[in-house]
């Protein structure tokens, strides 16, 4: 996105959702999918790929640190959402296309994605692009997605948090159902050169997992460098870092007294909206739909 094509003072019309092949989006998004669909991954593109709210903006810096090693002024050289263009938005109103900003970009590009693993452009397999996913516990993640509702002017109106759960339980909210899309990127990294993260175990040992990345990436990242990134990309540092916490979008896209984008980054806070009940419905409904796949989340630390 960028903030100089966004008019200030224009309303925000909240998105409608349609059916791309069973998975509901934005509707300006499903128009406009073709380009999309036909977009030309690079060989030597990194995509990071989530679904919505699962830490993509954290993946996304420790990267662009890890990158340029921890070099905190590279790092600042622009907002994250410009530094890593993500692909299939498409806000014709706003003037913003995610390909095309991809398009204009010098390899080696990173890449940012919340396509579930059946509606990825196929030149990324082509390509054999490395791919990033993260996931993170759905109870969680689903909070955290109800308040981007509130936030993100763009979003559908979400209704009361009762109403959201059951929409996002019934996989009816945009980019469809967390269970599909953990799932069908979690077989993926059999065929294809994924590096599967959990937000739990990088909250739990930031250190780690970084260091993972930088494997993945063939990149040598020296113990100093190392603590450099941990240190940048903790959540403290990142809510307040205007490259970081998407502040230097206007509010009548991102309406942050209303919820921050930086809204809490823990694992738990499910716990102060979640009914005993509606934990139990999710819990059986991971058991019945994550069943098989070898998949298990850790809703507390
Ligand atoms: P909460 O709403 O639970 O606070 P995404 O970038 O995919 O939109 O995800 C946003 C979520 O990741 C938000 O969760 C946000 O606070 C959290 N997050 C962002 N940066 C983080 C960090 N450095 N550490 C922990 N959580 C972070």
């Amino acid at each position: 996105m960028d903030s100089e094509m966004v008019g200030e003072s224009k309303s925000t019309k909240r998105a409608t959702l349609e059916d791309l092949n069973g998975v509901p989006f934005h509707s300006e998004m499903v128009n406009g999918w073709g380009p999309i669909w036909n977009f030309k991954a690079r060989s030597d593109d990194l995509l990071i790929c989530t679904y919505p709210k699962a830490g993509t903006t954290w993946i996304q810096e420790i990267v662009d640190m890890i990158q340029h090693g921890g070099d905190l002024q590279k790092c600042a050289r622009a907002p994250i959402y410009e530094r890593i263009p993500f692909i299939e938005i498409y806000l014709p109103d706003f003037k913003i296309s995610g390909v095309e900003k991809a398009n204009a970009m010098a390899s080696p590009r990173t890449l940012k994605s919340h396509l579930p693993v059946q509606l990825l452009p196929p030149s990324f397999w082509e390509q054999k692009s490395k791919i990033i996913y993260v996931a993170r516990n759905p109870k969680d993640n689903v909070v955290s997605y109800f308040h981007f509702h509130l936030m993100n002017k763009t979003k559908p109106e979400p209704g009361n948090w009762e109403e959201f759960l059951e929409t996002f339980m019934a996989g009816k909210v945009s980019c469809g159902s967390w269970f599909d899309h953990v799932r069908g990127w979690w077989k993926a990294k059999d065929r294809h050169p994924v590096l599967y993260l959990f937000y739990e175990d990088v909250k739990e040992n930031p250190g780690r997992e970084i260091r993972k990345v930088a494997e993945f990436l063939d990149i040598q990242l020296p113990e100093s460098v190392l603590n450099q990134i941990v240190l940048h990309t903790k959540f403290e540092r990142m809510k307040v870092n205007p490259m970081t916490n998407y502040t230097t979008l206007p509010s009548s896209l991102l309406d942050h007294s209303i919820s921050p984008f930086m809204r809490k980054g823990t694992v738990g806070n499910w716990k102060e909206h979640f009914t005993v009940a509606q934990s139990e419905r999710m819990d059986d409904l991971c058991a019945q739909l994550l069943k098989g796949s070898g998949l298990s989340f850790r809703t507390e630390l």
